[in-house]
């Protein structure tokens, strides 16, 4: 990314893994469970993304994200298919792998995440992932060991049928503050869904869009701050510069586990700026 320049270990702070989309899945044909949404998500599990979601390296990812030396992840949500309490488990087995190998990791969850809306009553996240949350609710801010701020935005919510998230005026206006008041310097934002809705990489069809995202773009932008604001969803790494505001940067990263272009993002954070660097399996 432009802002930090010439590549300069002395002035990096924090250096931080991206990962997103792991997408861990089960297959299960049991009626009981097969309801609604879910039973649509099976099918195109069974069709479709279960070629597509290649879990079979994750040992070898965990080892090659922890080589990386960066003390910090964050996971950006859709960590399950379907909302099955297996795929959480293994999405847990997986984060206390990063953790038992050094690292801090902290996890928001995706539209697949609250992918019915008894997984999103019962808080099926939460209950499997809650530990590596950044805060009760979001948005939070939490602190890297360097000192970069970094304010985590909410967005996912359970669908009938698409992949919309949202997230309300009352979060955006809370965000903002987050980020205004936030230790001088730049500031990473960590959502699921991406702000723009399309870049050179990528295009969202409207049911897979966040809502208000026009919003949360204007607001982050107004406040002044040097801004990365970091994503996943659309399974493309990409890196825009907000055509409105130029302190806002944009990122999308690929779904971690994408067989042929899987993969995460290095993001160093610098008192002047960002570098983000996409790397593959
Ligand atoms: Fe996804
Ligand atoms: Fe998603």
């Amino acid at each position: 990314m432009s802002c930090l320049g010439e590549p300069d270990p002395a002035v990096v702070r924090d250096r931080v893994l991206h990962v997103t989309d792991l997408h861990f899945w089960r297959i299960s044909w049991s009626p009981r469970r097969l309801v609604g949404k879910r039973l649509l998500g099976m099918i195109n599990l069974r069709l479709r993304r279960r070629r597509i979601f290649d879990l079979s390296g994750r040992e070898q990812m965990a080892e090659t994200l922890a080589r990386e030396g960066a003390p910090t992840v964050i996971a950006g949500g859709d960590f399950s298919t379907t909302s099955m309490e297996e795929e959480f488990q293994q999405a847990c087995s997986f984060l206390k792998t990063l953790e038992s190998m050094g690292l801090k990791v902290y996890a928001i969850p995706g539209n697949h995440d609250v992918y019915t809306f008894t997984a999103a009553r019962r808080r099926s996240f939460e209950q499997h992932l809650g530990a590596f949350m950044p805060g009760e609710r979001l948005p939070a801010r939490v602190l890297l060991p360097g000192g970069t701020p970094v304010v985590f935005v909410p967005g996912a919510r359970p669908n009938v049928l698409s992949s919309r998230g949202d997230i309300l005026p009352k979060d955006i206006a809370e965000t903002a503050r987050l980020v205004k008041e936030a230790p001088s310097g730049p500031v990473l934002v960590v959502g699921h869904y991406p702000a723009l809705y399309r870049t050179e990489a990528y295009a969202q069809r409207p049911l897979h869009r966040l809502g208000h995202a026009r919003l949360l773009r204007a607001a982050l932008g107004e406040t002044g701050r040097t801004i990365l604001y970091i994503a996943g969803h659309v399974h493309r790494f990409s890196e825009t510069r907000d055509p409105r505001f130029p302190n806002l940067t944009h990122v999308t990263t690929n779904a971690l586990f994408y067989r042929g272009r899987g993969g995460y993002t290095v993001v160093e954070c610098a008192e002047t700026g960002f570098r983000v660097t996409a790397k593959g399996m």
